[in-house]
């Protein structure tokens, strides 16, 4: 069966800016500073970016292109009879994971587009009722489940449409739209009178506040916003052309990713900062702090209509990337129609996301080893499984593959020059360093 291929080189990266792009950097990266010292939490996050991701992120690519097939697939071709496969078949499973819980985030953003729509959040607003709603609205049963379903709904759609039809058009015009309006509330943001101090929060360093739990924190984050360690960028790099250098083609996808979410804080901390609110955002930081700043804004009902649908699409694009990675091994391995596909993940993924949006609220008393559901799973995620699946794939590329295939694969044939200089830098590193280094988080994580 001849393979689907994204039909420009532009597509396929901005697939992936997509991937990596999404509640990770505008939700998730903002909060993690604001809790972990700021500057000091934003220099250990550069340094695993560029550090360990990097090397991470060449073996995933490596293994994707050179067997130009979806995760499992993938194992099989490279090693053949081997046990790897079920590595392959984690890759396809795990997902699924953060897929679920993704999706009532993603409900949420559809909610709140909705209240930016009707009510607007008008200027008489206090953080006092943000809070108040935010909390009611999560623990309520059927707005929460309704967004979910919506959200997972909307990512099924759009991935029945194919790689080229659906994944590739969508990308195309809304990531690059995105950047401009989430740079435009940095820029209006830096306009605010004490936002100085934010930029001071976001840029000026205290080594002091480096500690275990920031190393653990923002290595997490980086993994979870390249959307490394569960076979997505493996399955995306099998549509990227031969002809691709693999080095630069996931340089310019991560320092994307980073740009976009010290985009994202410097639009919201520098604002936190000028209007005296908690720096200690917590998960709500997009969802109770933000409105409160959009109600204070020039033309602010626009900007938040504006931002929910930016943030909702951020979280669409990665979305379809965790689910595209169960539809292409349907596809491919069990020979089923997209449309099929599509509807076992829909039916696995929907009740996981019900369990997960009904946890906090109906079902907070359930438990599990003293997390409610959705925390459950995204630490279940976050700390073990992205590490174990990072882990095994740089194994993979520097234990089990030839030298000489990894090689031909990140020079493309010893073409490019320059990738071959750096393949001895980065030998050693996927051999060596990267597992040792993720080794040592992963059990730390354990304990
Ligand atoms: N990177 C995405 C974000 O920042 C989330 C994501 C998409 C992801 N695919 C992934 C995370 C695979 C881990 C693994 O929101």
């Amino acid at each position: 069966m001849k393979r689907e291929n994204f039909g420009s080189r532009f597509g396929v990266l901005m697939a992936m800016v997509g991937s990596a792009v999404g509640l990770g950097n505008m939700w998730r990266f903002p909060y993690m500073v604001s809790e972990h010292g700021g500057a000091a939490f934003i220099l250990v996050y550069i340094l695993c970016v560029f550090c360990l991701c990097m090397p991470i992120f060449f073996a995933e690519f490596i293994v994707g292109r050179r067997s130009q097939s979806n995760a499992f697939g993938a194992f099989q071709k490279l090693a053949p009879g081997t046990g790897w496969k079920w590595v392959g078949l984690f890759a396809v499973v795990a997902p699924l994971t953060i897929l679920s819980y993704y999706s009532v985030i993603g409900g949420w953003s559809i909610q709140y587009l909705f209240k930016a729509c009707t009510f607007g959040f008008t200027e008489r607003i206090t953080q006092e009722y943000l809070d108040t709603m935010f909390a009611g609205f999560i623990s309520s049963t059927w707005a929460p489940l309704l967004g979910h379903t919506l959200f997972l709904l909307t990512t099924a759609l759009i991935l029945v449409g194919g790689v080229k039809g659906g994944i590739e058009r969508f990308g195309k015009v809304m990531m690059p739209l995105l950047y401009l309006l989430v740079l435009s509330i940095a820029v209006w943001t830096a306009t605010l009178p004490g936002a100085s101090e934010g930029f001071t929060f976001l840029f000026k360093p205290d080594l002091s506040k480096i500690d275990a739990s920031v190393c653990a924190a923002a290595l997490g984050q980086s993994f979870f916003s390249l959307s490394l360690g569960y076979g997505t960028m493996l399955t995306y790099a099998s549509y990227v052309s031969k002809k691709e250098n693999i080095a630069t083609s996931s340089t310019t996808i991560a320092v994307s990713d980073l740009i976009f979410s010290l985009i994202a804080s410097c639009a919201i901390m520098p604002a936190v900062f000028a209007f005296g609110l908690n720096t200690q955002g917590g998960p709500g930081l997009v969802f109770e702090t933000l409105p409160y700043i959009f109600s204070k804004m020039p033309l602010g009902g626009l900007v938040a209509i504006l931002f929910f649908l930016a943030l909702l699409v951020a979280a669409l694009t990665s979305a379809i990337s965790l689910y595209e990675v169960g539809v292409a091994y349907l596809v491919e391995e069990k020979n089923m129609s997209r449309k099929k596909a599509v509807a076992i993940i829909f039916s696995v993924a929907w009740p996981i996301g019900v369990i997960c949006s009904l946890s906090f609220g109906p079902l907070s008393d359930m438990k599990i080893l003293g997390n409610i559901f959705f925390d459950f799973l995204d630490k279940l995620s976050a700390n073990y499984l992205m590490t174990l699946g990072s882990l095994l794939i740089v194994i993979f590329v520097g234990w089990k593959m030839k030298r000489q295939d990894v090689f031909d694969e990140f020079t493309n044939g010893g073409t490019l020059t320059g990738n071959a200089r750096l393949f001895r830098l980065v030998w050693p590193v996927l051999r060596f360093v990267a597992p040792l280094a993720i080794l040592i988080i992963f059990i730390s994580n354990l304990l």
